[in-house]
């Protein structure tokens, strides 16, 4: 499968074969892509709780309202966002280069994040929205499907995960075997309503 087609054959499925599991191997895969997304300064920001137990699942199930893509989706993936990773051992971020890069990064993270909440959100939103779009491109690649989810009770599902008080839970995504086609597309809008050549007017 090209990137296009995984990109055009995505949908939100509603209805995932509940018997389909994947490996614990086929889950590291999919992770060890996901990481490969970008995040500003390298930050890393993203922290990812995979759920396969079929009792969590549950628990989760009901959070989300009781909508039946947790419970029969092979992997649940909750995409969170460390709001402390801007000063959680940065000089990391950038490892494999000299130390004045490191520093100057450093630097930089302290400068944006430091005295800014707002900041520190908005980045572990962006970080979530690249890492979910990856998540559910590179299932399509290994012949499996998705749902992104926001539709479930954000305190019961921090509880059930045990979400540290400096992280934000930006969304879930179920990962599995497809039982039937989605429904036909919602319906894009018109390009010219979204895209502007070089300025809005
Ligand atoms: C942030 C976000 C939250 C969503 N939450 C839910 C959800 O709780 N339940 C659900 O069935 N679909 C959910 N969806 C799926 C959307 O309804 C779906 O992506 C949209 O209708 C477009 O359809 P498509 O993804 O098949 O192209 C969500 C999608 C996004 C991006």
């Amino acid at each position: 499968m090209d990137t296009f087609e995984a990109i055009s054959t995505r949908r939100a499925i509603k209805k995932f074969d509940p018997n389909h599991k994947m490996t614990s191997e086929e889950v590291d895969s999919l992770m060890k892509l996901t990481i490969l997304s970008p995040t500003s300064y390298n930050q890393q920001n993203w922290r990812f709780v995979t759920v396969t137990d079929q009792s969590i699942k549950e628990k989760i199930g009901v959070a989300a309202r009781n909508q039946a893509q947790p419970v029969d989706g092979s992997l649940v993936i909750l995409l969170c966002g460390n709001m402390s990773a801007w000063k959680d051992d940065p000089l990391r971020y950038w490892k494999n280069h000299p130390t004045e890069k490191q520093e100057l990064v450093k630097a930089s993270l302290e400068k944006k994040y430091a005295d800014s909440p707002q900041n520190r959100r908005d980045e572990a939103i962006r970080s979530c929205g690249f890492a979910g779009q990856t998540i559910m491109l590179a299932a399509r690649q290994m012949g499996l499907d998705s749902c992104p989810m926001v539709g479930f009770d954000y305190d019961e599902m921090a509880k059930i995960i045990e979400l540290p008080d400096d992280h934000l839970i930006v969304l879930m995504i179920v990962v599995g075997k497809s039982l039937e086609p989605a429904k036909q597309r919602g319906g894009q809008l018109r390009l010219d309503e979204v895209v502007f050549k070089n300025k809005f007017n």
